[in-house]
Parts: structure tokens; sequence; C-alpha cells
């Protein structure tokens, strides 16, 4: 059944009613495979047998990523292990996440860190079975790698804000009630959702005039305030629609940009440009990123389970891991938001692996 969206919010209001009572947290962090240990506390070690597969071997990633042959000249940033404290992160086994996905759809939904994370995935698991038939097709706004002979598809839905954005005459309106996207990712086994990045977007790369929520129209608005309320109104549609017995929820945590030097202890940096290594140790210098603390605090008003993979801080650390320069306009463009692959996504992917397989 198709709903508008005027009944999907009506159907939520109708819910956030009757659902009042949130007496625990139910999302999950840093459940370990062995049991106690925080497997997002750790430090980045310099590991040889990285990285998992080599981008080339992989036609399907996108030339933004790709930064190896985009002209990037180091490669120390190939090879760094993410190493947790108290554990060791199972190694990434991709025959056998293809075995357990057997029959299922996967789906990465948000912005292009979405994208990153998902080409990522379809990469390690190609690496894995190399020899194995696939297929990539593209309808509107959803990709589709099908890994035929497992029947596995791994998806990528393209939504930068989860809620809704619209054009009603000739004005463009981003709805903080309304996610008609659930249509979409409703039914599907594991999703994996992201959003923030263009909540942060001003001028002309704004992609909205105005900005709608409980029956009043707004110019513009505390973007943190506007996330919060659009986050609640995914979370309000994760409760009402999300079987656990049938579907996982992940959320992949705030994706760390790295512009300005500052916070991690130099000034003088050019945004992320010649970064060859990461910040050594456990603590980011500047501190949590304020997008990431909205999403838990939205993430613990949440009944039905939601994992939380907590990639913020680790990432915060890999200031060395974007493209700068060697992204998808050469060097008259830099980007110190993406992640070059091989590369972070690779860890956030290992870690979504630990995630399922532990139970
Ligand atoms: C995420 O991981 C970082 C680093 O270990 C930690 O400081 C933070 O509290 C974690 N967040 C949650 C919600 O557990
Ligand atoms: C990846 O493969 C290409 C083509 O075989 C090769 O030129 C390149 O050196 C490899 N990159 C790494 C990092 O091993
Ligand atoms: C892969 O596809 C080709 C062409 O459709 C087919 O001949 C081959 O048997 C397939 N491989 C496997 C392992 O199913
Ligand atoms: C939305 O509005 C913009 C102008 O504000 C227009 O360029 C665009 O084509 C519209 N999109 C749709 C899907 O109507
Ligand atoms: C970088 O951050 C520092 C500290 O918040 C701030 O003073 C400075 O203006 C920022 N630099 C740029 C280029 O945004």
């Amino acid at each position: 059944m198709v709903m508008g969206a005027f009944s999907i919010s009506v159907a939520l209001l109708l819910l956030s009613l009757l659902h009042h009572v949130h007496s625990e947290h139910s999302y999950k962090v840093g459940q370990a495979v062995e049991s106690g240990c925080d497997l997002y506390q750790g430090n980045w070690v310099f590991d040889t047998s990285y990285p998992l597969y080599n981008a080339s071997s992989c036609t399907f990633i996108e030339k933004q990523f790709d930064c190896q042959k985009n002209g990037r000249p180091d490669t120390d940033y190939l090879k760094y292990r993410w190493q947790p404290t108290g554990c060791n992160l199972p190694r990434f086994n991709g025959g056998d996440l293809l075995s357990r996905l057997r029959g299922k759809s996967l789906m990465f939904v948000g912005d292009s860190l979405s994208l990153n994370q998902w080409q990522s995935l379809t990469c390690m698991l190609h690496t894995a079975v190399p020899t194995a038939n696939y297929t990539l097709t593209r309808t509107g706004a959803v990709s589709t790698f099908t890994f035929t002979e497992y029947d596995v598809k791994v998806l990528f839905y393209r939504n930068a804000f989860l809620v809704d954005i619209t054009n009603t005459s000739e004005e463009r309106v981003l709805n903080l009630d309304t996610i008609a996207g659930a249509q979409v990712w409703n039914g599907i086994d594991v999703t994996i959702f992201n959003t923030w990045h263009w909540w942060t977007h001003t001028g002309s790369e704004q992609p909205w005039d105005f900005i709608q929520t409980g029956g009043k129209i707004y110019k513009d608005m505390n973007r943190l305030i506007a996330f919060e309320i659009a986050l609640k109104t995914w979370a309000k549609s994760i409760d009402y629609s999300v079987d656990p017995t049938k579907t996982k929820v992940f959320f992949q945590g705030v994706s760390p940009d790295h512009s300005n030097g500052s916070f991690w202890g130099e000034p003088s940096a050019n945004q992320c440009v010649g970064q060859a290594q990461p910040v050594l140790g456990q603590n980011y210098p500047g501190g949590p990123e304020p997008a990431e603390l909205v999403v838990e605090k939205v993430l613990g008003t949440i009944s039905k389970p939601v994992y939380l993979l907590n990639v913020t801080t680790l990432s915060q650390l890999r200031k060395d891991g974007h493209p700068s320069f060697y992204g998808i306009f050469g060097h008259r463009f830099m980007d110190c938001s993406h992640w070059c692959l091989a590369g972070v996504p690779d860890t956030w992917n290992e870690l979504l692996y630990a995630a399922l397989i532990q139970n």
C-alpha cells in the first residue's frame, strides 16, 4: 500500500501519542564479540596486511573515492587497522557475510557518506568472491548491487535528509515532519541510516527555500534543532514500522570533516591537505561532534532495537583519510569530507560485520 506523506505524518502523530512510554534506552553501541569489550574505544595501528582490497580491482568504485587512481602519492593511509583496546575486531569474512545474508537485502540510506560506505562494502564482498557474478543497476535514487549466486542485494538509497524535501508552487520545502522515504526502506532486512552533512549547507548549496514543521513555515532555523526534529520523525517511523524479528536497524554515526586544523592541534594546516598520518592515541583534541550528540539523544528515545555504528571518534582520528585534491575534480576541488577507498569506511564495515555476526 502506498501512503501519501500527509497520511504518514498523521499516522506518526497518532503513534507518538500512543507510544509515549520509553522506559529505557534500547539502542546499542559497542556491544562486544567478547563481552565487556567496547569495539569503539581504541586506536589506529599500522598493519602491512591492509588494505582489505585494491580499489582498481573493483571497476564500479566511483572515481571520486579512488584516490590512488587520482594520483594520491602517499600510501600509508591504506595500512591502518582499527585496534580496540580490550579485544580484536573479527577479521572481515566476505564469504561468510554473503552466506549469512543469502536471500536478503541490506540497504544504506543517506547522503554521499552512505554512498562511500556502500561502495566500500560492495568492493569488500566482491574481493571475497571475485569470480561470483554480480549485477549493478540504478533506478531513480536507488542503486542495487546483486550477488546473483548468493541472492544477496546490497543497496544504496540516496536520501540526504531522510525526511521529505518537496517542491510546492516553485518553492523547495524541507518538511521535518514527513518521511515518505520509509516506503522504500520498510521491510528491508538490514538498513543502515545516515544524515547530517546537508543540514549544514547555506547559500547556493542549500537545497531548500523554506523549512516546514509543526504546521509552520520558517525561512531558516538553527540547523542542529532542525536536524533533531527530523531525526525524531525518523525515530517515530522506525518505532511504527520495524518488526525487530525480521529486520535490523543501524545508524551510521556522524562522519567527521577535517576542514580546520585547530581541531587536531595544527591551526596552520590547509584543511586536510598533505595529511599522511592519523592522530595517534585515543583522543581527538577537537572534542565531540555536536551533531553526533543529537544522534545519540534521539536514538535514546526509540523503543525498537537500533544499533549505533559509533564511527565518529575513530574517524575523527583519521585526518589522513580524505581525498583532499585526489577526489572527483582533481586539483580544482578539495574534499575533506568523503573518504578514500580503500580506507576508513572499510573499518565502518568491519564494525558492521562484527555487529551482524554477534547475534
Ligand atoms: C563512541 O565512542 C567514543 C570513543 O570510544 C566514546 O567516547 C563515546 O562515548 C561513544 N559513544 C557512545 C554513544 O557510546
Ligand atoms: C592496485 O592495483 C594496481 C593495478 O594492478 C597497481 O598498479 C597498484 O599499485 C595497486 N595498488 C596498491 C596500493 O597495491
Ligand atoms: C555467471 O554468469 C555467466 C553468464 O551468465 C554464467 O555462464 C556462469 O555460469 C555464471 N557463474 C556462476 C558461478 O553461476
Ligand atoms: C524544484 O524546484 C526547482 C526550483 O526551485 C526546480 O528547478 C526543480 O526542477 C523542481 N523540481 C521538481 C522535481 O519539481
Ligand atoms: C578553526 O577553528 C578555530 C577554533 O574554533 C577558529 O578560531 C578558526 O576561525 C577556524 N578557522 C577557520 C578557517 O574556519
